[in-house]
């Protein structure tokens, strides 16, 4: 299996000679700030890029280098960095309200966020309960299905189930349903106890299977716990379609159809998080649309009951400018928590819930949906990227190749695999005007919904360059070697 990509997930910054010295940003970040998902070495730290400037796909460093953001600045960016129609709402909306508290107070752009979400469900899920960063909604998700349960007499639902090799965020619940040994080991003593149940992941087919078959056999398993222990389970999380930080191990459609109907059966919550496949990511706008392709050719909209009863979105919601999270859930899950006892109610918040600025940051984003039709636009640009990508595609040293949507991703074969993979590849690309981040082997390109054909042209052809740097071309009788 995949495992490599386990070690280094959301991976290490470029191999460069260590600059603690001087007063560049670069310099001075490494004095003062600590950086997020970065080690920090005995003998000093690899200078983080200092970034000044951004516009549209690309981003401008303190040397007047441009780079294109291939992932979209950890997956959050949509429509390009200092987007117009964004910026334009934000300055007003700065003028107008920049914060207040969001419990015994509403504002414009949380109803309006809430209502045009909601609607997007076709009003399945017609609650929004607001948060910032995606680690914070799958806490808020996991706590509403234990209280939902408690409420309605079922306190003894209070495990939850998750899938192998998914990620769901680094705070201490979140990271309990997280299976990504680099996150999660270190606190292990500190995290409840989740099930973990097999991917649906189609690297995973053996011989004469399909990723439909994979995902059948995922389901199995899955029916095979919640047979034992649904008296006890609460929920199911899923990342639907991609698990992103897996490695973007992607999976058949089936399996989203196949968990919501076990999920029926047993009585248990389903928790799609959306956060980074949500907002058009994967093909439509939430990935779980794609549910319905158990029926050839049905493009009718989800039926109530075919939605997750909780879905988180972050990430790419504000179009990558501002935190802000939620969680979107069936108003008959809310009205469980509507008693006269304290303890009945769901008293979780966050200083900065619902932000304003944040939650009118998304309403332009709905507004870029609305306006210019951007998932008929985004199958478009899907096609261009396999286009653009096919040198790579076709590649010796690539197996596994895969997409979905704007998710376009290849592993290394396994000969050709190396420790330091994602860590000098990232360093080739920049040199060649990327900013790409592999995980561990498995290399992927999420680019915002930014850039047209020849564009992903241009982005083939720099990282097909990027990899005969770091792994040696394959040829007849080559060894597979690293590149000198
Ligand atoms: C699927 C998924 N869930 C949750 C999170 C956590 O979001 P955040 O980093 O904003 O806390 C991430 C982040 O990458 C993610 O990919």
């Amino acid at each position: 299996m995949h495992t490599q990509s386990l070690h280094t997930a959301r991976s290490d910054p470029p191999a460069a000679p260590a600059r603690p010295d001087g007063n560049g940003l670069a310099a001075r970040s490494l004095r003062a700030v600590w950086h997020p998902c970065t080690r920090l070495r005995p003998g000093g730290d690899r200078p983080p890029l200092a970034v000044v400037r951004g516009e549209g796909a690309w981003l401008f460093d303190d040397e007047g280098r441009r780079l294109f953001d291939a992932t979209s600045s950890w997956w959050v960016n949509l429509f390009g960095h200092a987007n117009p129609a964004i910026n334009a709402a934000l300055k007003d909306q700065l003028d107008t309200l920049e914060h207040v508290m969001l419990a015994g107070c509403t504002h414009g752009p949380a109803v309006e966020l809430a209502e045009r979400l909601s609607a997007l469900t076709g009003g399945a899920l017609g609650h929004a309960f607001y948060a910032s960063d995606g680690a914070s909604a799958v806490e808020i998700a996991l706590k509403m299905s234990f209280h939902y349960w408690r409420n309605t007499g079922l306190p003894g639902k209070r495990e939850f189930v998750c899938l192998r090799h998914g990620y769901h965020g680094e705070t201490v619940g979140a990271l309990a349903v997280t299976d990504v040994a680099v996150f999660r080991d270190a606190y292990d003593p500190l995290l409840m106890r989740a099930h973990v149940v097999m991917s649906p992941d189609a690297r995973q087919a053996e011989p004469g299977e399909s990723p439909r078959d994979v995902a059948q056999r995922a389901l199995d398993r899955l029916e095979a716990l919640l047979q034992q222990r649904a008296a006890s389970i609460a929920a199911l999380i899923v990342e639907p379609l991609v698990q992103c930080a897996a490695g973007m191990a992607m999976h058949h459609p089936v399996y989203l159809d196949g968990v919501r109907a076990l999920c029926d059966r047993y009585r248990v919550h389903l928790i799609a998080d959306e956060i980074a496949v949500g907002c058009g990511r994967t093909g439509t706008f939430f990935a779980w649309e794609q549910s319905r392709c158990n029926e050839a050719g049905d493009d009718a909209p989800l039926g109530a009951q075919q939605w997750p009863d909780f879905l988180c979105l972050s990430k790419g919601i504000s179009g990558g400018y501002l935190p802000l999270s939620l969680v979107l859930t069936r108003s008959a899950i809310q009205q469980a928590f509507v008693a006269d006892e304290l303890s009945r109610s769901f008293l979780h918040s966050h200083s900065y819930t619902g932000n304003p600025l944040a939650c009118r940051a998304a309403v332009a984003t709905l507004d870029l949906f609305a306006q210019q039709d951007v998932l008929a636009m985004n199958q478009q640009r899907a096609q261009w990227l396999a286009e653009g990508l096919a040198g790579l595609a076709a590649d010796a040293r690539l197996c596994h190749v895969r997409q979905r949507g704007l998710i376009w991703a290849a592993d290394l074969r396994e000969p050709f695999a190396i420790e330091t993979f994602a860590a000098d590849f990232h360093r080739a690309a920049l040199e060649r005007g990327v900013l790409i981040r592999p995980i561990g082997n498995t290399l992927y390109v999420m680019p915002p919904y930014v850039f047209d054909a020849p564009l992903a042209n241009w982005l083939g052809e720099r990282l097909l360059a990027a990899l005969d740097s770091v792994v040696a071309p394959a040829g007849p009788g080559k060894e597979a070697r690293h590149a000198a």
